[in-house]
């Protein structure tokens, strides 16, 4: 159902007056009542009423002259044309049944300088059966090596795919930074559909040419802690994250898995005073939204972000897998997870304003190779193919 041809949007006009005028419609699943967000999505009511108004009158077609163009889809980066694009060396394959491991694809990047990455997007393969990935950046040459079971230490987040999700793309003045010789970490969720498919995605990443003065981070008021009790509607758990320097908060990304029913931010500021940033009451798993502020938070040194979530283990939550069981934390959809994920730029240590090589633009300065992965590439702007990294591929349990 696009809602893209007259002769088909009128088939469910019924229920297109229900799902609007009940707010289902656009989706969103934040407290309109609490903060603005830039991203949020909704009619006005004016809006509602032409809709119900066209649906009480019966569907009339109006004048074809006045009809615009059906849009185009469009097969273009939302970040515009990127400096690199890193592709998987080949497709990953994945089962037709699961449950599945996470796919974990390393990345060494091998430039002779940091990069200053301005926009990252995740452009997936095969969207049915990519569910979420996340690409964060180590330090070591070559991380995780043989334990691929658990994503291993890493400094930072720089490109995400999540379901309703939008690419990231950072906030004027600042940057992720991608350390020299780092390891780009790859972390993908793939869900299977019943039947054998297979996935090649890429990252394609717009560079800045000079050092910004605020760095992006990705901090996560988390905790492993978890058991929620079989049959338990309403189990409550909270975790923290503190400002130790001071920052500028652009958003959140809360995420849970199938339990999870609610969530909320509420900032703690070091004169007493608290005010509640995000509230969502309906926390829907394949809604991993961003909830970007309309307004960025100055956030001062020693402020804590209180993160409390609940999450919904009886019978009465349709996603749940099975309501007699204890849930603990876990990578599976099936266990769950707290992370109150937020994108915080922080003042940049390093010298601002300085000119950096932007390789796609100034020919590509590869460093020297030699951590052990192999296969795959990045390809720069000008066609320019560097680089290596390896898979390792989804595997049933
Ligand atoms: C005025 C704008 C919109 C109207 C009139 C509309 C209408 C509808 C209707 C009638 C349904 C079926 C509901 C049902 O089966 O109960 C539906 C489902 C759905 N719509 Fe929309 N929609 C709108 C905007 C959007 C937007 C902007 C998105 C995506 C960002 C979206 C994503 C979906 C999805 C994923 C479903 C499947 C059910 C679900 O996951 O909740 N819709 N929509």
């Amino acid at each position: 159902m696009s809602l893209v041809e007259y002769e088909e949007t009128r088939n469910f006009a019924a229920m297109i007056a229900e799902v609007v005028s009940e707010r289902r419609m656009p989706p969103w699943h934040a407290d309109r009542g609490v903060g603005r967000f830039r991203n949020e999505r909704g009619l006005s009511r004016a809006e509602i009423d032409t809709l119900q108004a066209w649906v009480d009158a019966n569907t009339p077609r109006g004048d074809p002259a006045l009809m615009p163009p059906a849009p185009e889809p469009k097969d273009t980066w939302q970040i515009g044309e990127p400096d690199l694009i890193i592709e998987m060396p080949e497709a990953v394959q994945v089962p037709a049944v699961g449950p599945l491991s996470y796919t974990y694809v390393q990345t060494p990047t091998h430039f002779e300088e940091d990069l200053w990455v301005q926009a990252a997007e995740v452009r997936p393969g095969n969207p049915k059966v990519m569910h979420h990935m996340i690409a964060c950046i180590s330090e070591e040459s070559n991380p995780g090596a043989g334990s691929p079971a658990k994503m291993p230490v890493v400094s930072g987040l720089v490109a995400r795919y999540l379901p309703g999700g939008s690419p990231m793309i950072m906030p004027e003045g600042s940057a992720i930074r991608i350390p020299r010789g780092a390891v780009l970490l790859w972390q993908i969720h793939y869900t299977p559909t019943g039947k054998a498919e297979s996935d090649r995605s890429r990252i394609g990443i717009v560079l800045a040419d000079a050092v910004p003065g605020g760095q992006l981070h990705f901090g996560v008021a988390r905790t492993e802690h978890l058991l929620i009790p079989p049959h338990e509607a309403m189990h409550r758990v909270e975790a923290q994250f503190t400002f130790a320097v001071p920052g500028v908060l652009y958003s959140f990304t809360p995420h849970m898995h199938l339990r999870g029913r609610s969530v909320q931010y509420e900032a703690r500021f070091p004169d007493g005073r608290r005010e509640l940033l995000l509230y969502v009451p309906q926390y829907d798993y394949n809604w991993q939204t961003t909830y970007e502020l309309a307004e960025p938070m100055r956030i001062p040194k020693g402020t804590v972000i209180q993160c409390v979530a609940h999450f919904d283990n009886s019978e009465q939550n349709p996603a749940n897998p099975d309501p007699g069981k204890y849930v603990r934390w876990g990578e599976r959809t099936e266990d769950e997870m707290m992370d109150g994920g937020m994108d915080i730029v922080f003042p940049n240590p390093i010298q601002e304003g300085r000119k950096v090589p932007n390789p796609a633009r100034a020919g590509a300065r590869p460093g020297p190779r030699g951590t052990g992965l192999s296969g795959g590439q990045i390809v720069l702007r000008d066609g320019t193919i560097l680089d290596a990294y390896s898979t390792e591929g989804a595997r049933g349990e």
